[in-house]
């Protein structure tokens, strides 16, 4: 079916087309909060993908709004998030972008160093008003992530620094207590919970040497799912017993509430890209098959683990012209690459497919996550791609995002 609905909306849409299934959405939501204490609450990150319809329905699915960025602040509110369900995150905040925040009403900041604290006080000095502050503490390093946040060193406090920002703090900041964010990608269960029992001894030896008690605690997620390529992600069996067991004592007084944050896990598999073969070349190294997309639409950003990989699955929608089941055509090795001037424009090597024809129709699944949002979109200036919202088979509407430079002087 979904095939179907893929197959129509590239008829009506054109490709490249990023089709979101807001029906997906919801089987995620309820999937991923079953695996976590009932208390627990959720934020989700915007920055696996900001389509205000995709984070609406996250909304309506119960979940709080993690966002590092104006643009993100932007498409929360505009998907009725309220300011104060949201948390705004990120290194390096600038004083325009936390003013912005505060006179939209946002009031959770998780705060990254003594500057932004300092940068935070004098945003709220005068006004009345009073942010609430998480201290995001600096990850250990060797976490078992796919993408380990504390390999960067750029994030949060130091325990040192915590400690010494804990003691003189500017007027106006409540601290409220503590977040960490190991890292994307856990492989599975256990080693999720290893690293949610890291992040809870890394707040709890930073309380005791701050002489604080944490009353909310962000403690990141890293919940897994494949990129750009078939399958699920594996189970969360035993998660929310785990946590159950984990989050039960805290050294550091009363337990606080609880938060986490994913992006990946509930968006991936809500999302697919249609795209075009618009030429097949034979060479003696090997076929090469050229998509109308290309690294500025899918997989355009590198080093955060998201390259994509020679695995990289390409599912036929229709193939001469005929919608096909899989497996019609003789599967081909080739390098798949886009329609961009630069010998980077590659989506995966020795990639196994159907033998392309030009004409045809593939999809690649599982991007709904980081597939538009950690493109080049703007590199050789093609046609930004229109993303089309469903709701099982009923088109909710479609979107081109368009970039353009706007004069400021
Ligand atoms: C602070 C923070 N929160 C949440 C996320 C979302 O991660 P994921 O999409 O893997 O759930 C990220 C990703 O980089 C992050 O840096």
């Amino acid at each position: 079916m979904i095939e179907r609905i893929l197959r129509r909306a590239a008829e009506r849409f054109g490709t490249p087309l990023y089709v979101y299934d807001l029906a997906e959405l919801r089987g995620r939501v309820a999937d991923l909060r079953s695996a976590l204490p009932a208390s627990a609450g959720l934020f989700y990150s915007l920055k696996a993908n900001p389509h205000p319809s995709v984070a609406a329905e996250l909304r309506r699915a119960g979940c709080r709004a993690e966002v590092s960025s104006p643009g993100e602040l932007a498409a929360a509110l505009e998907a009725g998030y309220r300011p104060r369900d949201v948390l705004y995150t990120g290194p390096g905040k600038s004083p325009a972008e936390i003013e912005e925040a505060l006179a939209r009403d946002v009031r959770w900041f998780s705060c990254e160093s003594a500057a932004e604290l300092r940068r935070l006080g004098r945003a709220v000095a005068g006004s009345g008003r009073t942010a609430e502050v998480l201290l995001r503490l600096q990850p250990p390093t060797g976490t078992k992530a796919g993408l380990s946040m504390g390999d960067g060193r750029q994030f949060g406090f130091t325990p040192e620094d915590a400690a010494h920002a804990c003691a003189v703090l500017p007027r106006g900041i409540a601290l409220r207590g503590c977040h960490v964010y190991l890292g994307s990608q856990f492989p599975d269960v256990t080693a999720l919970l290893e690293g949610f029992a890291t992040a809870k001894n890394t707040i709890e030896r930073v309380s005791g040497m701050a002489g604080i008690t944490p009353g909310v605690v962000d403690l990141g997620g890293g919940f897994p799912w494949p990129y750009a390529t078939a399958g699920t992600g594996p189970a969360l069996t035993g998660l929310r017993a785990g946590l159950g067991r984990l989050l039960s004592d805290w050294a550091t007084g009363p337990a606080p509430e609880v938060h986490f944050e994913s992006g990946r896990r509930l968006v991936a598999s809500a999302g697919r890209l249609v795209t075009t073969v618009r030429d097949v070349k034979e060479r003696p190294e090997g076929t090469v098959v050229v998509l109308d997309a290309g690294i500025n639409v899918l997989g355009g950003m590198s080093g955060l683990g998201r390259v994509l990989r020679p695995t990289t699955g390409f599912l036929p929608l229709v193939v001469d012209g005929e919608a096909l089941p899989a497996g019609h055509r003789e599967p081909v090795t080739a390098d798949v690459v886009g329609p961009l001037c630069t010998p980077l424009d590659r989506l995966a090597v020795r990639a196994s497919l159907p033998a392309p024809r030009e004409g045809d129709l593939l999809y690649v699944p599982n991007v709904g996550a980081y597939g538009l949002s950690a493109s080049l979109v703007r590199f050789l200036s093609r046609p930004a791609v229109v993303e089309a919202v469903y709701d099982g088979e009923r088109c909710v509407g479609a979107w081109r995002s368009v970039t353009t430079s706007v004069a400021v002087e």
